[in-house]
């Protein structure tokens, strides 16, 4: 791996054993331009022969007497506006000396082996292991005296280059920024799909592709978090490829909070892709000499289809994203009395799940909402984190206590970002409240939004907690955020700053999130946001694991899950086993589909286990020693989807062991389809040449055969008690496939 530099054409080439980037310096402009993104190329000393340079009619030019230099058509790494590129700019300025004109043109590059120094914002982590090296290109407006960087990370194993964007003020005048995207890149063709996860509360990360079309087409957020609605995330496809073949990029941002990710085909079928901050409501001022970095985004490549692109964005995760100490870590399989109880319990109606628990083989207990204050419903004691007595008469640190003594841990549930009217907190320091006095506060879910952008609020929020937690044995927290942000007015910035507030706010999350895992480093968090609200690189670098979704239907939570995966590995992924007919959507599914589904993910049951029957007492001790016996190869096998729950009744995917001795697959269906027609079920990354058992299969296969002609889901092909269930009329059904190598 390495980075080539053709010094007399300013000519850069990123390239490892994957991938290849190039951009170059226009020699006539001194703009950047994108040249190629893609499979490893070989170096060239030269590249001056891909600058598609030409005379347009009707196009602008900056340079006298030379119309092929026209910004209408070059295809350019960071784009500005003004001169004759009429597509969307990545940035724009506000000074006092040009108003929005600028003009960056290219100063000088750095290159480094390793990376930058990052703090107090989520970044790609390298270790020392690592090898990585770094590319900055300077830019600079004399005029303006404003010098921009671009960063080019590259890493040696992984077909991804990481990008991201400073933005300096060296002029004696303050300057202020609308819009500082984190990259754009320009490229070749316009013949690709979109990809994006879209959803809602309950049915987060349902997959959407559809054609590119001339303009501009994006998604975002302006919730002040990466939001239920889209996720930071968005791919471009080859049309022709599939989960298992073609060319896929993909784009995603490591940032919580408000994101516009942007693709616009151009007349000449060029498409520019930029993602960053969402420019709605933001500005940043700068005084002399200060800097703002723009959150990092990860640009993938695969020529191994979908699945290629999870399978790198879940290993880039696991190793430079998530910290290192959760990389081959055990999670708990835990019980959370959420759905059990609601706000309704006491310390005996925990204390007596937790006794079943510890009796069924659970590792922890999840305290949930309403231990707090006089918390007996959602509308108060948000912010006023000491125990509600009433229910809780030996406080928590009384019940952790009493649970951990029954040999499991115990783990509790938090809101740090919000407040109720009727606390202390909200009434005496009205300016720790997000909102302006001359409008009403919209509530969401009773609930109002503290300051997150003001360190007092965050100093304050963290003294709080640490109070409870340092007077008390919890080994993990789940951080809740159950509303989107509205009337975001900070009363700690002033006017002019006012638009710093949204990307402010979450930089006061992450500095909460590093204080309390820097004084609490044994505690495992979990972030969560009304379900999957908040599911993103950004919160992954603090808490390794995310609530998915309050929808814990099975069916519903193959759709989600299944989107999720396509960036998101399955051990970050919160999964639970909750009760039916289902809270959601009042829907019946077996225990056994229930727990299927859940095994692809965290693994944890929500629902009230001393209420069970001993038949399924005895079943959820067996699922929970299955998962067990699983749990390796689930969180750290490669991944792999087969069939989608988006394209029909069935879903299905698998992980296999790197020495591809043992896999585990997956296969569900919705509704039963009457008279189905025969499937085969082609499995992958198996070893052509080993041969497997599949467990309650009558007869062992190779891995070619199970790959190029599939499982049968048959009576001639399965030991009728392993299938017959599964074949029986009846809708949401589920099976597990465990396979394993003969030696
Ligand atoms: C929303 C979360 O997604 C649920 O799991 C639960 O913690 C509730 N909030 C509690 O209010």
């Amino acid at each position: 791996m390495g980075i080539f530099i053709n010094e007399n054409n300013l000519e850069f080439h990123l390239q490892n054993d994957k991938i290849s980037y190039i951009l170059k310096v226009d020699s006539a402009t001194k703009e950047i331009q994108s040249v190629y993104f893609g499979s490893r190329i070989h170096h060239r000393d030269s590249y001056a022969d891909l600058s598609e340079k030409t005379e347009r009619p009707s196009t602008t030019s900056p340079t006298r007497g030379d119309h092929r230099n026209s910004m209408e058509f070059l295809r350019r790494e960071y784009p500005d506006f003004g001169h004759g590129d009429f597509r969307t700019a990545s940035y724009e300025i506000i000074t006092n000396k040009a108003h929005t004109l600028s003009g960056m043109k290219y100063e000088r590059y750095e290159c480094f082996k390793g990376r930058d120094m990052v703090f107090g914002v989520p970044h790609i982590r390298i270790g020392n292991e690592d090898k990585a090296e770094t590319l900055i290109i300077h830019l600079y407006d004399s005029f303006l005296q404003i010098r921009m960087k671009l960063f080019y990370l590259l890493l040696e194993d992984y077909s991804a280059i990481v990008r991201k964007v400073s933005f300096e003020n060296l002029a004696k005048d303050p300057v202020k920024t609308s819009k500082l995207m984190s990259f754009s890149i320009d490229l070749p063709s316009a013949s690709y799909d979109l990809m994006f996860l879209k959803g809602a509360w309950s049915r987060e990360r349902h997959i959407e592709r559809i054609p590119l079309h001339k303009g501009v087409q994006s998604i975002g957020s302006t919730r002040g978090s990466s939001s239920h609605t889209f996720n930071p995330f968005v791919a471009l496809l080859d049309k022709r490829t599939t989960e298992h073949q073609g060319e896929v990029y993909g784009f995603s941002l490591l940032y919580s909070g408000n994101f516009l990710a942007l693709a616009e085909v151009d007349n000449f079928d060029v498409t520019r892709v930029m993602m960053g901050i969402h420019p709605q409501g933001f500005s940043w001022n700068l005084k002399e000499g200060e800097i703002f970095y723009t959150p990092e985004a990860v640009l993938v490549y695969s020529n191994d289809g979908l699945n290629g692109l999870s399978q790198e964005y879940h290993k880039i995760i696991e190793r430079h994203i998530i910290h290192e100490k959760y990389r081959n870590d055990v999670r708990p399989v835990l019980i959370n009395n959420w759905e059990a109880t609601y706000f309704n319990f006491d310390e005996e109606t925990i204390l007596a799940i937790a006794r079943e628990a510890s009796n069924l083989g659970f590792d922890l207990l999840v305290l949930d909402d309403g231990w707090f204050g006089r918390r007996n419903d959602d509308k108060t004691s948000l912010s006023e984190w000491t125990p509600n007595y009433d229910k809780l008469p030996n406080g928590i640190s009384g019940i952790s206590k009493k649970v951990t003594d029954l040999g499991i841990q115990f783990g509790l549930w938090f809101e740090p970002e919000m407040v109720s009217d009727d606390t202390r907190l909200y009434n005496e320091n009205p300016d720790f409240v997000l909102g302006h006095s001359h409008y009403p506060k919209s509530h969401g879910r009773n609930q109002f939004v503290l300051d997150f952008s003001n360190e007092a609020v965050v100093n304050e929020i963290f003294e709080r907690m640490k109070r409870i937690l340092n007077d008390s044995s919890v080994s993990y927290v789940k951080w809740d955020m159950n509303r989107s942000i509205t009337e975001a007015y900070s009363q700690s910035l002033s006017e002019e700053h006012q638009g710093e507030f949204y990307h402010r706010y979450i930089l006061g999350v992450y500095k909460l999130y590093e204080m309390l895992t820097d004084e609490f480093p044994h505690i495992l968090f979990e972030s969560c946001a009304g379900g999957g609200g908040r599911f993103d690189l950004g919160l992954l670098y603090y808490a390794p694991q995310t609530w998915t979704s309050d929808d814990t239907d099975a069916w519903e939570r193959v759709k989600i899950q299944y989107g999720t995966s396509m960036i998101y590995p399955i051990k970050s992924m919160g999964s639970h086993v909750s009760a039916v007919p289902n809270h959601q959507v009042g829907r019946n599914t077996s225990l056994k589909m229930r727990h299927d589904t859940a095994i692809f993910g965290t693994y944890g049951y929500e629902l009230d286990i001393t209420t069970l029957s001993d038949e399924e007492k005895i079943e959820v001790r067996n699922n929970i020693e299955f998962f067990k016996t699983y749990q390796n190869l689930i969180h750290h096998g490669k991944f792999y989807r087969l069939l989608s729950p988006f394209d029909g009744e069935a879903a299905s995917y698998m992980v296999i062991s790197e020495c591809q001795s043992k896999a585990l697959v997956y296969y569900s269906h919705g509704l039963q389809v009457p008279n189905a027609p025969l499937s085969n079920l082609k499995l992958r990354g198996l070893d052509p040449a080993k041969k497997y058992h599949i467990h309650g299969a009558k007869s062992s296969h190779h891995g070619d055969e199970l790959m190029n002609l599939g499982v049968l889901f048959t009576e001639s092909y399965f030991e009728k008690d392993f299938i017959d269930n599964f074949l029986k009329p009846g809708d949401f059904k589920s099976l597990i496939l465990e396979i394993t190598e003969i030696k």
